[in-house]
């Protein structure tokens, strides 16, 4: 399973492809939109957020509530596009807009002019925003809905904003209930108020989210060749969200310094099966999972623009020039985690897929209950 996705920022809206989806998925659109809302709540956005009202029109690959095993096509409006239609206008204007030439630092500005060749940075910034990430979302609630049906639930939670920090607890009523996706209600508080005072300083703030899957079945990945283990399409899928700078899986960068003898994860009997005392692997050995719950970390720098800009240069005049500031966010922490659910969710399902096939979800069950039949022997001896 794969997707890609097309769109400006401030264009007519995105456009999501999603293909290799099995045929007989049952999707439900409120559960795709209600992840879109998700991803635009929170403690520290912009104005653009009360512009927004995000929901996904399915537009192929699904009848009668169920995918055909065509691609899934969907596609999200933006609102905001009807204050921006000369400036966004496929054709050419009569009064053509005002081009964007203060270079914002943080952003794809200067790196993305360079490449492109554009003059007007607007051409960059319209794609390179993170606008995009809505996108993934409806796409990960495609992934989401073939990952529920083998018992895979996908959840994040905020554990740091600027030096506020919260152990995760994974509690899905409480980190719903908190303005920043943050369990832990006094915790929640502080970030809350960090965030408050970078923005009456007209500054940014970033942080740290966990992610975790749990029900994953043991042996999706595989370390036989570099670009099949999983943990690292995993970091890679996560690392791609705009302003998402590191990754770790459980406390890797704490377990860095620690010696093996507590590092690892002790295998004993459980039930049926095997269980781990510690989940300090976060769910994967040897690029495959181990069946304990995939739990990561992504580390965001704080937000680029700044109410406050940075010194820059115009890319026109080459002459030193304050950042342009746009309309921003303080503070994207609570909305990077639902991306980083759809983005754990896409890689997943894609190597259920693999494992498993590809063509029906009868298939995929079917496989499952055999690939749990042949595990059998091994756990009851
Ligand atoms: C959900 C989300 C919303 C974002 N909103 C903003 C924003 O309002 N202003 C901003 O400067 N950056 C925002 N960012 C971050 C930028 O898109 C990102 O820093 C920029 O595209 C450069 O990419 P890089 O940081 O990965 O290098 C947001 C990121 C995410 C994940």
């Amino acid at each position: 399973m794969r997707f890609l996705t097309a769109g400006e920022s401030h264009g007519r809206g995105l456009t999501i492809i999603v293909d290799g989806v099995p045929a007989g998925l049952e999707i439900d659109g409120a559960a795709i939109d209600a992840d879109l809302r998700r991803r635009q709540l929170g403690y520290g956005r912009g104005a653009r957020q009360r512009i927004e009202r995000d929901g996904a029109r399915i537009t192929g690959g699904v009848r009668q509530g169920r995918t055909t095993g065509a691609p899934v096509a969907l596609w999200i409006e933006n609102r905001d596009a009807v204050n921006w239609e000369r400036v966004m206008s496929t054709t050419p204007v009569t009064e053509a807009p005002d081009a964007v030439t203060r270079l914002r630092p943080g952003h794809a500005d200067l790196a993305g002019a360079l490449k492109y060749g554009h003059e007007d940075v607007r051409d960059v910034i319209e794609r390179a925003s993170a606008r995009e990430t809505a996108a993934r979302v409806a796409a990960g609630g495609v992934a989401r809905a073939l990952l529920r049906v083998v018992g895979v639930d996908i959840l994040s939670e905020t554990i740091r904003i600027g030096d506020e920090s919260a152990a995760a607890r994974f509690d899905r009523g409480a980190i719903e209930a908190s303005e920043v996706r943050c369990g832990d209600p006094e915790a929640s508080g502080r970030m809350t108020s960090a965030i408050a005072a970078a923005r009456d300083a007209g500054d940014t703030l970033g942080g740290v989210i966990a992610v975790r899957a749990s029900g994953v079945i043991a042996g999706l990945g595989s370390y036989a060749q570099w670009d099949r283990r999983l943990d690292g399409r995993i970091a890679q899928a996560v690392v791609s969200i705009p302003s998402a700078k590191g990754v770790e899986f459980a406390d890797a960068f704490d377990a860095a310094g620690e010696r093996g003898s507590r590092v690892h994860d002790p295998i004993e009997r459980r039930g049926a099966g095997f269980g781990r005392p510690q989940n300090r692997a976060g769910g994967l050995e040897g690029g495959v999972t181990n069946g304990e719950d995939v739990v990561v970390r992504v580390a965001f720098k704080p937000i680029s623009t700044l109410m406050k800009p940075l010194p820059s240069v115009d890319l026109r005049t080459g002459e030193a020039a304050p950042a342009l500031v746009e309309r921003s966010d303080v503070c994207v922490i609570p909305a990077a985690g639902v991306v980083a659910e759809a983005m754990l969710g896409l890689v997943l399902a894609d190597a259920l897929c693999q494992k498993f096939g590809e063509d029906t979800v009868g298939d995929i069950t079917s496989a499952v209950a055999r690939y749990r039949e042949r595990l059998k022997p091994i756990a009851d001896r």
